[in-house]
């Protein structure tokens, strides 16, 4: 199947679950569980977007592999897997900040992003009204407008986003990097989705973004936006991206970004 029709899915699902996901803010959001620490939550929401979107792949790519954050992985015979994270930005979204988005990724091989081919990705931002899409080859696009991360700047004029992990001890390490970085960068930003953040790079309404501890669902499609719009996405090590870190922005301010987090002891 061609990447614009794998696109077109990726757009049509991420948009109706975007839908729910808006819906069921609107009529109230409670948290249902807490996952690996007290403040990594999960609500109803996540749970019933991500059926929804496992539903439909189901019925249009019954052939495909599935991943999801929420309800794990379903293996498939075609060599694809979809990466599928129902609400990015879930703190976000119980707090009714409008910074949370449904990301919905396709990719080759299997799904992790140290081998992965990504081919086309969704970012729907429901509550800011922005539909981000990639295609391998074809572009970022957020709506029909094309996406182009911006031009190299030196790391002090670069504007950063970040996330902290929901663990306590990962945090308070992130904190001991992100003080003397604050000192060498224009400024830091934490917004509370990385697929938003991701997609905000390719927009070229940040400089840079780096973030300890990403799982696949987290990046699949946000990287693919950022590499679509002229951008690399790197691990600490300037390999692919790992758990371990995501790098993502201007090829050459990712360098001076990556040395530096190299010498902070990231
Ligand atoms: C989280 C958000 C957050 C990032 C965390 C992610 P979730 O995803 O993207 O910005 O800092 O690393 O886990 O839990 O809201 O899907
Ligand atoms: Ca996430
Ligand atoms: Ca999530």
């Amino acid at each position: 199947m061609p990447g614009n029709e794998l696109l077109e899915i990726a757009r049509s699902v991420a948009e109706e679950a975007g839908a729910l996901a808006a819906r069921l803010r609107r009529e109230g959001v409670e948290v249902a569980a807490t996952k690996s620490s007290p403040i990594d939550i999960v609500t109803a929401a996540d749970r019933a977007t991500e059926e929804l979107i496992r539903r439909r792949l189901a019925e249009l790519r019954p052939q495909d592999g599935f991943l999801g954050e929420e309800s794990g992985a379903g293996s498939g015979t075609s060599g694809l897997t979809w990466v599928v994270d129902p609400i990015d930005g879930t703190v976000n979204y119980l707090y009714d900040l409008p910074n949370w988005s449904v990301s919905i990724a396709v990719v080759e091989g299997d799904p992790d992003p140290v081998t992965w081919t990504a081919l086309a990705g969704a970012v729907h931002a429901p509550a800011l009204g922005e539909l981000f899409t990639a295609s391998v080859g074809g572009g970022a696009y957020v709506g029909d407008r094309r996406l182009h991360v911006r031009d190299a700047v030196p790391l002090d004029r670069a504007l950063v986003a970040t996330g902290f992990h929901y663990t306590a001890a990962i945090r308070t390490n992130q904190a001991v990097v992100a003080q003397p970085l604050l000192g060498r960068v224009r400024d830091l930003r934490r917004a509370g989705g990385a697929a938003i953040d991701l997609a905000y790079v390719a927009a070229g309404r940040i400089d840079a973004y780096f973030e300890q501890g990403l799982n696949p669902w987290d990046q699949a499609a946000g990287a693919l936006l950022v590499q679509e719009a002229g951008g690399i996405v790197q691990g600490i090590d300037g390999g692919a991206p790992t758990h371990r870190m995501t790098i993502a922005g201007q090829a050459d301010v990712v360098a001076a970004l990556r040395a530096t987090l190299v010498e902070l002891g990231a």
